[in-house]
């Protein structure tokens, strides 16, 4: 059954809509990713590109849900791939231009459905998606009702797949305090609370993080070695991080993290 939201959280629902739609928070913070670029091409980067992806890797068949689908360039990367896909998003521009993508790359119209809707009050059955995916959504969103509304829409032993920020890192506190224009007032990146909430309730969990030394690495070689997007640098950077990594307590510190869940 889908859940009652309460006033103060269909305030914030309200509010994620207009700052996605009138203000298209999405293209503001894609526009800010291209004034540090070595953030998104940098050697830590392409590696949790290609641990999602693995995730990824035999799709065909399944019925996926992307949750958040922005202008659907996943969901489109799935079709693609022989997926079957629902992407839902709170903002009608959204959906509007990723509905006119499938068009111009002609998949089949049973292949997928795109729609309006809340994250937090699914309006799909209970147990019929292999796997919900989803890049910087839940931390759009209340945790705690979301997870509950994936698990009920995921098949047992169904895989749910998020790339999230953290909020924990300083200097990327001060990046964020410093960028107020590319987030919307409601969206807070995932506190180690908020994962160890995800890590108690009803999954098996097998998280991986990113950017804890490459984050801000990148964003200064971003700004004073701006032609050299392939620097030692940065590869220095990413083999540091990964032995730092090892250790468990600094995990929060990172810029990211890969949530691998799997449905008890
Ligand atoms: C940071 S963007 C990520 C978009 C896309 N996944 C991507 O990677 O480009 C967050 C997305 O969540 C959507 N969103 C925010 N609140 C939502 C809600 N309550 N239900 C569904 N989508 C929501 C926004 O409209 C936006 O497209």
């Amino acid at each position: 059954m889908t859940p009652q939201l309460n006033d103060k959280l269909r305030d914030r629902v309200e509010h994620e809509k207009s700052a996605h739609t009138e203000d298209d928070i999405l293209k503001k913070n894609i526009e800010l990713k291209g004034l540090f670029p070595h953030l998104s091409v940098s050697p830590t980067m392409q590696r949790l590109e290609k641990d999602f992806h693995l995730y990824l890797e035999n799709v065909k068949g399944l019925r996926i849900l992307d949750l958040g689908c922005g202008y659907g360039e996943q969901s489109l990367d799935l079709l693609q791939r022989g997926a079957s896909v629902s992407g839902i998003d709170i903002s009608q521009k959204y959906i509007d231009h990723t509905i006119k993508e499938a068009h111009k790359f002609n998949f089949s119209k049973s292949s997928y459905d795109f729609r309006v809707m809340d994250a937090h009050a699914l309006d799909f059955s209970d147990a019929i998606f292999n796997l919900v995916v989803g890049r910087g959504i839940l931390h759009h969103l209340d945790l705690k009702v979301v997870m509950g509304e994936i698990h009920r829409v995921l098949k047992t032993g169904g895989k749910a797949l998020f790339l999230e920020p953290l909020a924990a890192n300083p200097f990327l506190k001060l990046f964020r305090v410093l960028t107020p224009h590319a987030r919307t007032k409601d969206e807070r990146p995932l506190s180690p609370e908020d994962i160890r909430d995800i890590e108690n309730s009803d999954w098996h969990v097998q998280n991986k993080y990113y950017g804890l030394i490459s984050a801000p690495v990148a964003i200064f070689s971003s700004v004073f070695l701006r032609p050299f997007a392939d620097n030692f640098l940065l590869h220095l950077a990413d083999s540091i991080e990964c032995r730092v990594n090892l250790i468990k307590t600094l995990e929060p510190l990172n810029q990211y993290v890969l949530l691998n869940l799997i449905r008890k």
